[in-house]
């Protein structure tokens, strides 16, 4: 007897600057979990990248850092289709299909451009920067992906998706499915270490805001020990308390235990101690990734090969797909 397929799931991580524990928590570990229950695809998003300066070398290195922690941190290559963006043409040729029906007005109301944006203004942002979510629709529309775990940043790319696939479907028939986000209560959205007021991110210039998945235990200890508190003692979740209340979000999805347990366990207690466990717990989940991830990065070659076979799956099962979505436009 034939068995049911499963349930798709796509998603993916710029090889870019350091993954740090958002990255991990928000998406890497909610992908390993749920790995044997989907057919599943995770990309290293190459293209992606080059939406801002990128030096070649670097991006080269970094892909194959991406690739050895995402293996490290426990996706099995036998049940995860692992590749690389640009290797699969499919990619780039859907955004173009999809450009011809995102709208200017829905693009520039995505917070993320706008974000990026802030600092130097529109005027020299890349024209990839402002159509990078189109690239990411095509990205998951490309694999017919029912589900897409990613971190609390993303909703608004996943909606932009999704409306992409409904006015697809509607102007030229039944063609993509529309993807669903998955995203955790917990973990989703770490903050800064240093300013819990702006979202952790990989490509901050300052190493102590973030806590690399790549940083060596002292490193994770040090930077717990000196990331920001709010005023008073209480270890207690608040919005007035937004330090404490990320470092108990990071605690709580790091270990899996609920806030309020936390809260019970330190009430009374001080920041040093609390400080002390969470940045314990944080060297016991992430030192086993480092350590894998440095073995592997020993094999550049077999990191490759890896990739390659991953692309060649990825090809396979997006040309029909590709193919549909020209032909229904009349190319
Ligand atoms: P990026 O770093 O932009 O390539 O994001 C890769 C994945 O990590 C996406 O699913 C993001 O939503 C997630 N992510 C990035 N930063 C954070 C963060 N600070 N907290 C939680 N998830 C995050
Ligand atoms: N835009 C995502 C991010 O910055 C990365 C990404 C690109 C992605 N394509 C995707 C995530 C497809 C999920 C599905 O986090």
């Amino acid at each position: 007897m034939e068995r049911e397929r499963r349930a798709r799931v796509f998603s993916g991580i710029q090889p870019s600057g350091n993954l740090h524990i958002g990255n991990y928590l928000g998406a890497l570990k909610n992908w390993v979990a749920i790995q044997d229950d989907y057919e599943n695809y995770f990309c290293i998003v190459d293209l992606h990248a080059l939406t801002v300066p990128q030096d070649p070398k670097e991006l080269r290195r970094k892909i194959r850092e991406v690739a050895a922690i995402y293996l490290a941190a426990g996706l099995d290559p036998g049940r995860c289709v692992i590749f690389r963006q640009s290797r699969v043409p499919a990619h780039a040729e859907l955004c173009w299909l999809l450009n011809g029906i995102a709208r200017f007005g829905e693009l520039s109301r995505m917070t993320q451009f706008k974000d990026k944006t802030r600092k130097e203004g529109t005027e020299s942002a890349s024209a990839g920067l402002f159509d990078y979510p189109v690239l990411m629709a095509a990205d998951i529309l490309l694999y017919n992906a029912q589900l897409v775990p990613v971190g609390d940043d993303q909703r608004q790319h996943l909606e932009l998706t999704r409306t992409l696939a409904r006015r697809f479907n509607h102007l030229y028939g039944e063609t993509f499915v529309v993807p669903e986000p998955m995203i955790m209560k917990s973990g989703a959205r770490v903050m800064a270490l240093d300013d819990p007021t702006e979202k952790m991110s990989k490509s901050s210039p300052r190493p102590g805001s973030y806590i690399s998945i790549l940083d060596e235990p002292d490193a994770i200890r040090r930077k717990v020990r000196r990331a920001v508190t709010d005023s008073g003692t209480e270890i207690k979740a608040s919005p007035e308390k937004p330090a404490i209340t990320n470092l108990l979000d990071i605690y709580s999805a790091t270990t899996g235990r609920p806030v309020e347990e936390i809260e019970d366990e330190y009430r009374g207690r001080g920041y040093g101690q609390f400080k002390q466990d969470l940045a314990e717990a944080i060297v016991e989940v992430l030192s086993p990734v480092r350590e894998r991830a440095l073995a592997l990065l020993d094999d550049p070659r077999g990191l490759d090969e890896l990739l390659e076979r991953g692309a060649e799956k990825a090809r396979e099962v997006s040309r029909p797909i590709l193919a549909s979505a020209q032909a229904k436009m009349g190319l």
